[in-house]
């Protein structure tokens, strides 16, 4: 017999999927700073954060929000060359494709953009964009000069480099939204409703508030980190379910469980 734990880990398989987003106080906040600073006349508009805070099913939510007000636009890993970008960029403001063999003329899409203003407003949301070079960057920020196309430029900061800081990015900083690590009330919000979508009821009241603060401390909060430590605390709970059920206890998720989970995946060191 399948266990009730196979579909409880499923639940935490990292994905951008825009039904399963759920609503957080710091999400809300920065979806409204986000929607709100789309209002604006800015040009760009920056997402910062660490990965796996949320930034990219958040340009998802947005663009699934505003797509049927707004000409909006998801951009999701870089193209793998200029060409291929500009090709995908030409499309979206043209509604043209351009044959494969020709490149964009940039000064002509400069111009093509000059002669929208006033007329359309494209927002196009740039997910990765710490994979764009200099140059495409300064491309970039020619476009949105023409104040025909907004860009919302979603950038990771890591430990080594600071990528706000870089000379392309910081000078155009026009309005940054910082995306952060949940708080434990948003992550135990966080593993609940993941699990309440899916009807597993009895598991998400398995995993008590002591549990949680357990599991926020080794993830910090990062849902990334989160779903890969849930991922394998459920993986554990089905190997027992299916192997020695009397180690498993239905009603109260076990702190040894999360510990072997936790040291499978580094956060404890034996
Ligand atoms: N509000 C939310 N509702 C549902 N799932 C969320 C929410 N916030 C984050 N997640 C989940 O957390 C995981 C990490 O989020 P996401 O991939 O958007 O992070 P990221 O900031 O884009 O990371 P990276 O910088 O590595 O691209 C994903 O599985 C995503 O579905
Ligand atoms: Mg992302």
């Amino acid at each position: 017999m399948k266990s009730r734990y196979e579909a409880a880990k499923n639940v935490f398989i990292d994905s951008i999927d825009i039904d399963d987003y759920i609503e957080l106080h710091t999400s809300i906040t920065a979806y409204k700073q986000l929607e709100h600073s789309i209002e604006k006349p800015l040009k760009m508009i920056l997402l910062f954060g660490r990965p796996g805070t949320g930034k990219s099913i958040l340009l998802n939510r947005i663009k699934e929000k505003l797509k049927h007000q707004k000409e909006i636009h998801y951009f999701d890993t870089p193209a793998i060359n200029e060409k291929e970008f500009f090709h995908k960029l030409f499309k979206v403001l043209t509604k043209q494709d351009l044959p494969k063999n020709t490149e964009v003329n940039f000064s002509a899409l400069v111009d093509f953009c000059k002669n929208l203003r006033g007329k359309r407003e494209i927002i196009i949301l740039l997910d990765e964009a710490q994979m764009y070079g200099p140059e495409m960057m300064e491309k970039i920020r020619l476009l949105s000069d023409t104040r025909a196309v907004k860009f919302v430029v979603s950038l990771h900061k890591t430990d080594d480099e600071d990528l706000i800081a870089k000379e392309h990015f910081q000078s155009r900083i026009w309005e940054v939204i910082e995306l952060k690590n949940a708080s434990k009330e948003d992550q135990s919000t966080y593993i609940h409703k993941k699990l309440l979508k899916k009807n597993l009821f009895e598991i998400a009241n398995s995993v008590k508030e002591k549990n949680m603060k357990f599991i926020h401390a080794f993830t910090k909060g990062n849902f990334r980190e989160c779903n890969k430590l849930m991922f394998t605390i459920f993986e554990i709970c089905e190997y027992y379910d299916e192997n020695e059920p009397n180690k498993v206890n239905y009603e109260k998720l076990s702190k040894r469980i999360i510990e072997m989970a936790a040291i499978k995946l580094g956060y404890i060191d034996v």
